[in-house]
């Protein structure tokens, strides 16, 4: 494993997250844990001491899964109401289930962390994240929303330029990872790259959640395209960027794209500030900032070394060509981490543990 990513000294994990003794009495069902992201938030569970007796699991069908050497009994979804004991539910589930799901288990008295998209925009409902909008939590109800892996790892050095410089106007390209489409995903491209070396299939071929072949490729939209040309995901980007920057009228432009990575999205950002800025003070208040870790390597940073690791990790950064205003760099997050599991956990650890 490669160290030019750490190489201000930036640790790769924050284990075990601020997760205490109260935090650790808690009843805690993961729905959905079957998933990429659920499976990776049971990780962080066990890493975070959080004992297995009090952490329920949850998906279509029973199953035993090994989580970082723990087995987990999963059983099929119940009725919200039989989950009325639980302190604290994370929905790692399709958005139409949390859609469903979530205003049943708040009704029943439990909080609700949603990891879908089903609730992001709805305006009662805070989408967090801990280091730029925390304090949302102070006054949350019991349904909190975390948000779309790509926006949170973009906001991640977005939010530390908007207090210094103020934002103008962000394009953005991302090169996401196939296990932003979950297991599916990830399952696809290992079965596409096996085929193109010859090398035997070890299982049935899932249904492939892309529009097209992802191995030897790159695919440049994700989600259903609108009638304007906007993709699904581009819209998240926008909304949701707006929304948790606290900028409802910044100019945000982006082309979303899948890459035959397994893991970390990555995203080539240029950005307009209103005032002027030196470079250095944008440096080191990166480096300073929760979160966040800058790389001097020239080539990175790249996906598969900053893979299960907690920062994002912004490098290549430059002034722009467009003036004294203009910046340019490029980040790299776990998006099954910060853009996932591990921002949920985070945001867990910031409320005040349930009774
Ligand atoms: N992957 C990422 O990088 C990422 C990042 C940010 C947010 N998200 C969001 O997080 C959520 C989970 O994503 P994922 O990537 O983990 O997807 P995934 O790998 O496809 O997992 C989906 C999980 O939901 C369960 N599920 C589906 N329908 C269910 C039902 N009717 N009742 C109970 N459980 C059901 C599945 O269980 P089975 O075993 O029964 O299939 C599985 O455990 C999605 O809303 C996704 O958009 C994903």
């Amino acid at each position: 494993m490669s160290t030019t990513h750490t190489d201000r000294g930036a640790p790769r994990t924050n284990a075990p997250w601020g997760w205490t003794d109260a935090h650790r009495a808690q009843e805690i069902a993961v729905i959905g844990a079957t998933g990429a992201v659920g499976r990776e938030l049971l990780e962080l569970l066990v890493q975070a001491g959080h004992p297995a007796s009090r952490t329920s699991t949850f998906a279509r069908a029973a199953s035993t899964i090994d989580v970082a050497g723990v087995e987990f009994a999963v059983k099929p979804m119940p009725a919200a109401s039989a989950l009325r004991a639980a302190s604290l539910a994370f929905l790692c589930t399709p958005s139409e289930l949390s859609l469903a799901l979530a205003p049943e288990l708040v009704a029943h008295g439990v909080r609700v962390i949603d990891l879908s998209s089903a609730y992001r925009l709805a305006p009662d409902v805070p989408l967090v994240v801990p280091e730029i909008n925390g304090r949302e939590l102070e006054r949350s109800g019991l349904l909190i929303s975390n948000p779309n892996c790509t926006t949170a790892i973009l906001c991640m050095p977005l939010a530390v330029i908007d207090r210094l410089a103020g934002l103008e106007e962000v394009v953005v390209v991302s090169f996401q990872a196939a296990s932003g489409a979950g297991l599916p995903g990830l399952q696809t491209l290992a079965a596409e790259a096996r085929e193109a070396v010859g090398a035997p299939a070890t299982g049935p071929r899932p249904k492939s959640p892309f529009a097209a072949p992802l191995f030897f490729n790159v695919i440049p939209a994700i989600a259903e395209v609108d009638d304007t040309g906007i993709s699904g995901e581009e819209r998240k980007v926008i909304d949701e960027t707006r929304r948790i920057l606290g900028r409802p009228d910044l100019v945000v432009e982006v082309t979303t794209t899948r890459v035959p990575v397994e893991r970390c999205h990555s995203v080539a950002v240029h950005v307009k500030t209103k005032r002027d800025f030196v470079l250095e003070d944008i440096i080191a208040a990166l480096e300073a900032s929760p979160g966040v870790a800058v790389t001097r390597d020239p080539h990175g940073p790249r996906p598969r070394e900053c893979a299960g690791a907690d920062p994002v990790y912004v490098g290549r950064i430059r002034a722009g060509t467009r003036g004294t205003r203009s910046l340019c760099f490029f980040a790299v997050g776990d998006q099954i981490r910060k853009g996932a599991a591990l921002n949920a956990l985070q945001i867990a650890a910031r409320l005040r543990a349930a009774p």
